[in-house]
């Protein structure tokens, strides 16, 4: 977060037109992408993603009652439930509600909620909600408290099946650097180390294709599910231990499992190449790590989408080092990597592509070199 955040400000004042007087506390938690390492975390594996400088402020304040009365200022909605009927709360409030209710907070809040993370565009607008509410309510909790309870929050109380690593990453980046996460290991230790995201005469560029993506609908929590079955048919507790020799076996008799686990083991080796490659900041090679993560999540893993294809394509077409979806997939985002200076002719070469076929243009963020994770600001 900058120092003298206009944010905050923003936050503050729409705190005391909502609810009146100055919130308690207030925390911003940053929306991610992920630069390498796409559905690993649920399989025993790797990622590689840092911090985003789009930021969610929660502002809150305690209420004596079981209340929660919430206000976004981005979504311009006002909502209000009773923490204990959180399992039945449904929608963004679910998110704050379900976060509360897994730290264990049996008395009700103000909370404002602001926000500049795009929604539905794969880049964690859930995550930096969850972490802004928890880190706001509870500043005292410990780093695995809440991790557990955001992860608890989007697992049990949204109903959305993610893995871990949007939380890890939203609760613990560091400025400058991705974060190297190993989910075979305990949550305490999840980050092996982290990578330099400068490369020299290059930006990273994120394009929303706004196809939205809901994580909660049934695309993320199949893929799941083939996975958990391609690892029980491969003998393994996570696909991340099976072994090739095994994957080609299995791809014999089941095609469709086989492929799924191809990505997980290919997938794991790219990160283990592109933290290499970040660290001798060398573009090209990352380049095409990132090229070639796009495929395997288009061909073995099945959940890309039209509009990121023609994305991709065309970023790769018009200038981009390297291109790939972004997230859980089925819509959000791609990231790029661009020369210096090329991102407005690359944003209008896809503008054009996309308007050739009748869809609205992709909207450019510039993802900057990886910001702080959730912090109080007050
Ligand atoms: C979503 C989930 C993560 C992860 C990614 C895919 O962002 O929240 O847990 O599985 O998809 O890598």
């Amino acid at each position: 977060m900058r120092p003298h955040d206009p944010r905050v400000d923003e936050a503050l004042a729409a705190f005391a037109r909502h609810f009146g007087g100055t919130p308690t506390r207030l925390a911003g938690a940053p929306g991610r992408v992920n630069l390498i390492g796409e559905h690993t975390d649920h399989n025993g594996g790797l990622c590689l993603p840092f911090a985003l400088p789009q930021r969610t402020f929660a502002a809150l304040r305690p209420r004596a009652d079981q209340i929660v009365r919430m206000h976004s200022t981005h979504r311009d909605q006002s909502l209000e439930w009773d923490l204990r009927e959180a399992r039945a709360c449904r929608g963004w409030a679910a998110y704050v509600v379900g976060t509360l209710a897994a730290l264990g907070h049996r008395t009700g809040f103000d909370i404002l909620v602001h926000s500049d993370v795009p929604v539905g565009a794969g880049l964690s607008s859930s995550a930096a909600l969850t972490c802004a509410v928890a880190v706001a309510s509870s500043p005292e909790a410990d780093l695995t408290t809440l991790l557990r309870a955001t992860i608890t929050a989007e697992n049990d109380y949204v109903g959305a099946p993610t893995g871990g690593l949007d939380q890890s990453v939203v609760l613990g980046a560091r400025a400058g650097t991705a974060l190297l996460l190993d989910f075979s290991r305990p949550e305490s230790e999840r980050v092996v180390r982290t990578a330099p995201t400068a490369v020299p005469g290059h930006e990273w560029w994120i394009f929303d294709t706004h196809v939205a993506h809901d994580l909660a609908d049934g695309g993320y929590a199949a893929r799941r599910r083939e996975c958990t079955a391609a690892a029980e048919a491969l003998g393994v507790p996570t696909l991340t231990l099976a072994s090739p020799a095994a994957v080609a076996e299995l791809s014999l008799r089941e095609a469709t499992l086989a492929a799924r686990a191809r990505h997980v083991l290919t997938e794991n080796a790219r990160v283990r190449a592109m933290t290499a490659a970040l660290d001798a900041r060398d573009a090209a090679t990352i380049g095409t790590l990132l090229t070639r993560s796009h495929r395997s999540l288009r061909d073995d893993f099945a959940v890309s989408c039209a509009e990121l294809d023609v994305a991709v394509e065309v970023l790769l077409g018009s200038g981009a080092v390297g291109a790939r979806m972004v997230g859980g997939g089925f819509g959000g985002s791609a990231v790029a990597l661009l020369p210096t200076g090329s991102a407005r002719q690359v944003g209008s070469a896809l503008a054009g592509a996309f308007g050739r076929r009748g869809w609205r243009a992709p909207t450019p963020l510039a993802a900057g070199r990886g910001n702080e994770g959730a912090t109080r600001v007050v």
